[in-house]
């Protein structure tokens, strides 16, 4: 296997060599929380955005973490990695226990893993399946428990679709790993952060863009109904960046490739961020 970079509570070594317990919370709980790091020619896109998120994780879980030194370790992935364009991975796990303990022993010190890899920040244009959105009430915590996302996106996999759009009650709340954007032809529209969604750092940044760019956008509560009458429907995050939504599956829909509005804001973040 490639040598990849890799980080375990402060050791850098290559990925391979790193041995993790089974008693790991991490591993037997989920108790964790990540970061995805994108950086673009070697440079970390929203470095502070993400560390900024990944501290609110950490305080809704009351772990104990040293940031600066985890922003360094970031940081120096991306150096040792010599690469251009890729993402850092970055869990923290409440740490390992002594022995398997839903009420965890304060005592255990927290446990920090990462990595970076090379990725291609292409635009892609993806096939999607709605569905009822599975998870629980937390969804604006970037933990590692991500089965109801896993379930419902490799129930769409086997569908032929790239991706899912979730709703709950039929209110919209985000795609399996990134968040929702549609438009009419004056407008852009995005569902309003809750504790339904992610606070997706790339919805940020597009929304600041778009915004300052005088088009229209609005942040609320959305059905199904008006995405399958939307012209455009897209969904963005830190790997995709904005990807265009081709069809609906098992849905006619008024969705038009390339629509002007669209192109606008994919022009917008990739001249600001991917240039
Ligand atoms: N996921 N919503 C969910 C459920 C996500 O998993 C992600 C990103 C986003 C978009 O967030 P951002 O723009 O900050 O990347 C929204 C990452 C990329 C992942 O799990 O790999």
């Amino acid at each position: 296997m490639e040598n990849i970079h890799a980080v375990y509570n402060g050791r850098f070594d290559n990925l391979n060599n790193i041995k993790i317990s089974p008693l790991s919370r991490a591993y037997t709980f989920s108790d964790s929380v990540y970061e995805v790091i994108p950086f673009f020619n070697s440079l970390p896109i929203a470095f502070d955005k993400h560390i900024l998120r990944l501290i609110r994780s950490c305080d809704a879980l009351s772990f104990r973490v040293d940031i600066e030194a985890i922003s360094k370790e970031i940081s120096e992935l991306i150096v040792k990695s010599e690469l251009k364009n890729g993402y850092v991975y970055y869990q923290i796990s409440r740490g390992v226990d002594p022995i398997r303990s839903h009420m965890f022993n304060h005592d255990i010190t927290e446990e920090t893993f990462g990595y970076v890899v090379s990725h291609t920040f292409s635009s892609q244009i993806l096939k999607v399946m709605f569905c009822e959105d599975l998870r629980w009430e937390r969804c604006d915590i970037k933990s590692t428990s991500l089965l109801g996302n896993i379930m419902s996106m490799n129930n769409a996999k086997n569908k032929g679709c790239d991706e899912v759009i979730m709703h709950k009650n039929n209110i919209i709340t985000e795609g399996g790993a990134s968040n929702v954007f549609f438009a009419n032809d004056e407008c852009v529209f995005t569902p309003k952060l809750s504790k339904n969604i992610l606070p997706g750092i790339t919805r940020e940044l597009l929304i600041k863009k778009i915004k300052e760019a005088g088009i229209k956008v609005e942040e609320g509560e959305y059905t199904i109904d008006n995405l399958i009458n939307a012209k455009s429907v897209w969904l963005t995050s830190s790997t995709k960046g904005l990807a265009q939504i081709s069809e609906v599956i098992d849905q006619k829909t008024n969705i038009q490739r390339d629509h002007p509005l669209f192109k606008e804001c994919e022009k917008l973040f990739i001249d600001s961020y991917l240039t």
